[in-house]
């Protein structure tokens, strides 16, 4: 099967976490940085990334804020899944509600949904942000491995392709298995 864990920059947050404008705060000269970076702060983006991690993958994931999940729901396949990353803090972003979880849109290939046919996984992980890797939006290793256990990974016959390595936190913590990113 041919996976795809899919971390892109935030909606609404591109460019100021990653974008290379004066006044970057967290990252500067570090690899995390692009130049059109402001292009993910556009919804379209992020809908047409959801449609072709439909259409060039059987299974796939994608990381996200709860602040922009209804705006997502036109590009999410129906045969998909919510799970929710509970990471017990906020990062402050100057919103009243402080968002204390983040989600990942699941879409399990054909034949792994069952009882019996992957590992048995909760829909809920509870793991804090990492403190020792300083990029912005890296995610912990727990997150990864709960990922792939979401999708139903079997290291024996799937290709899986980390679309947004960032910190390479990802990669990291599946321990070798992912190639080289599509883009
Ligand atoms: C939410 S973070 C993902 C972090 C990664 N999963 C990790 O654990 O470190 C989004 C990542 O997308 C990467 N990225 C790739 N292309 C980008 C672009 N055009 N603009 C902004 N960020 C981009 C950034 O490097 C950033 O680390």
């Amino acid at each position: 099967m041919k996976l795809a864990i899919a971390d892109p920059p935030y909606y609404r947050r591109a460019q100021r976490w990653y974008g290379t404008h004066r006044g970057h705060q967290n990252g500067r000269g570090k690899p995390d940085q692009h130049p059109d970076a402001a292009t993910w702060d556009q919804l379209d983006t992020h809908l047409e990334l959801l449609e072709r991690l439909e259409t060039e993958f059987d299974g796939w994931a994608y990381a996200g804020s709860p602040d922009y999940l209804a705006a997502l729901a036109p590009a999410i396949p129906a045969h998909a899944e919510i799970a929710v990353w509970r990471r017990g803090n906020a990062i402050p972003n100057g919103s009243r509600i402080r968002h204390l979880w983040e989600f990942v849109i699941v879409r399990v290939p054909d034949g792994r949904t069952a009882r019996g046919t992957g590992l048995d996984v909760d829909d809920v992980l509870d793991s804090g942000i990492q403190t020792r890797n300083r990029f912005v939006g890296a995610k912990p290793e727990a997150w990864t491995r709960w990922v792939l256990a979401l999708l139903g990974h079997d290291p024996g016959q799937d290709e899986v392709v980390d679309l947004f390595p960032g910190s390479g936190a990802v990669l990291t913590a599946s321990d070798g298995l992912l190639p080289l990113p599509l883009a």
